[in-house]
């Protein structure tokens, strides 16, 4: 094998899976190319917008702020995880507010607002718009994402397992 290649383990979604990975690319790289899971995108590069969100070890992170082979066995998470069993609670209100146009912020989006609800089920707007500040839309100017993540936690529904699945 190349030096430059090297075998990288990860849970992803539940699935434990393996790929053969150059050692320097990062983490978002290696989930898109090697393994096929699109949701997490590629944006910045720099940890900045955020479309590359991912839950890993229980924690959301930027993938692209890892070098995969850093994260060898590493559990992880992405949007995908989200819809197994059809669209979350938190998805649908998405839906319903045209919180999203292009989609590709709702890595990053959706994320964070799970995050916040399961710490917080009732956030008021400033903690709502604080909690995403870390995600950049190029689309819905905000005010609709914010909308959806308001409305549905406005309905008292916000259990953890309806979040995040
Ligand atoms: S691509 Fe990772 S934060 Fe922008
Ligand atoms: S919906 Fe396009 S970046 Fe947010």
């Amino acid at each position: 094998m190349d030096d430059d290649l090297t075998v990288l383990e990860l849970t992803v979604n539940g699935n434990r899976r393996t790929a053969t990975v150059d050692r320097r690319e990062l983490l978002v790289e290696a989930l898109r190319t090697r393994f096929g899971i699109t949701g997490p995108k590629i944006g910045c590069l720099t940890g900045d917008c955020g479309a590359c969100t991912v839950r890993l070890d229980g924690l959301i992170t930027k993938s692209c702020l890892h070098i995969a082979v850093a994260e060898d066995r590493a559990e992880i998470e992405t949007l995908e995880s989200m819809s197994v069993g059809g669209l979350t609670g938190l998805q649908e209100s998405f839906w319903d507010n045209n919180a999203f146009q292009c989609g590709y912020c709702l890595s990053g989006m959706l994320f964070s607002a799970a995050e916040l609800l399961e710490r917080d089920p009732k956030p008021n707007e400033d903690e709502i718009r604080q909690a995403i500040s870390g995600n950049l839309c190029r689309c819905t100017g905000y005010d609709a994402i914010v909308t959806a993540i308001k409305r549905y936690a406005d309905r008292g529904s916000a259990t953890v397992e309806d979040v995040a699945q």
